[in-house]
C-alpha cells in the first residue's frame, strides 16, 4: 500500500500513475471521487452546501476505476466521466463538499474497500493519515504555490485552454487554505510520511526518490505471513 498525499498541482497524479505502472499496483485517485460527487450533485441539483443530501448521493453513487488504452478512466454509475471531472468549477465544488464529515465518512469507507486489500497506489489529501494509516509507504509531496500554478497553467495550455496563471494561483491558494484548515481530516502529512519538495525536481527525479523508499526497491513487498 502506497499513500501519496499533497496539495493540488503538486504532481500527485503524474507521480502516482507512473508509480502504479512501475510497481504493477492499481491506481486509485480519491480526488476523483470528490469530483464525481460534485458532478452528480450538479446533475441532481443538490447544493454543495447540503451535507445530508450530498452524503445520500455519496452512498448511492457507484464509482469504478479502470484503464482504457493505458489511460486511467473513472466510471460514475456506469458512465465514463473522466474528462468531465476536470470541467471548470468542479475542483472548487469538490473542495467545498469535501469539508462535510458525513460526506467524508461515506467516501473514506469506499476508499478503504478499494484500497484495503493492498497492491495499490492511492493519492489524495488524507490517505496516510485517515484512509490507509497502515500503508507501507507514505509520501507527502509539496511545492511552492507559484510553481504549482505554473504546472496547472501548462497542463491547461496543453489541452488548448488558456487560463491566466494569476487566476490559477489564486484558485490554488483558496483551495489549499480550505483543504488545510477544514476540521475533519485536513490536508497534512502523516507523522511517518516522507516529505518531498518537488519545486525543483522533475517527475523522473520524484519517482526515483519514492522508488528508493519501497521495500525491495519497487520489486514489491514479501507477503505478510
Ligand atoms: O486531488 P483533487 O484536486 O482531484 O481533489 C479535489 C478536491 O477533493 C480537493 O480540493 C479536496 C478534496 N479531496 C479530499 O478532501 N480528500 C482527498 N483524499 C482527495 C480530495
Amino acid at each position: 500500500m502506497i499513500a501519496i498525499d499533497g496539495p493540488s498541482g503538486v504532481g500527485k497524479s503524474t507521480i502516482s500513475q507512473a508509480l502504479a505502472q512501475r510497481t504493477g499496483c492499481r491506481y486509485i485517485d480519491t480526488g476523483a471521487m470528490y469530483r464525481a460527487l460534485a458532478l452528480l450533485a450538479r446533475k441532481r441539483e443538490v447544493s454543495v452546501d447540503d451535507a445530508a443530501g450530498l452524503a445520500g448521493l455519496a452512498r448511492e453513487m457507484r464509482i469504478g476505476f479502470t484503464v482504457t488504452d493505458g489511460a486511467p478512466t473513472v466510471m460514475l454509475n456506469g458512465e465514463d466521466v473522466t474528462p468531465a471531472l476536470r470541467l471548470p468549477g468542479v475542483s472548487e465544488e469538490a473542495s467545498r463538499l469535501s469539508r462535510f464529515p458525513e460526506v467524508r465518512r461515506v467516501l473514506v469507507e469506499k476508499q478503504r474497500e478499494l484500497g484495503g486489500r493492498g497492491n495499490v497506489v492511492m493519492e489524495g489529501r488524507d490517505i496516510g493519515t485517515v484512509v490507509l494509516p497502515e500503508a507501507d509507504v507514505k509520501v507527502f509531496l509539496d511545492a511552492e504555490p507559484e510553481e504549482r500554478a505554473k504546472r496547472r497553467y501548462l497542463q491547461w495550455k496543453e489541452k488548448g485552454i488558456e487560463v491566466a496563471q494569476e487566476q490559477l494561483a489564486r484558485e490554488i491558494l483558496t483551495r489549499d487554505r480550505r483543504d488545510r484548515t477544514r476540521k475533519v481530516a485536513p490536508l497534512a502529512p502523516a507523522p511517518d510520511a516522507v516529505l518531498i519538495d518537488t519545486t525543483n525536481l522533475d517527475p523522473g527525479q520524484v519517482l526515483d526518490r519514492i522508488v528508493a523508499l519501497l521495500p525491495g526497491k519497487g520489486r514489491g513487498k514479501a507477503p505478510k505471513a
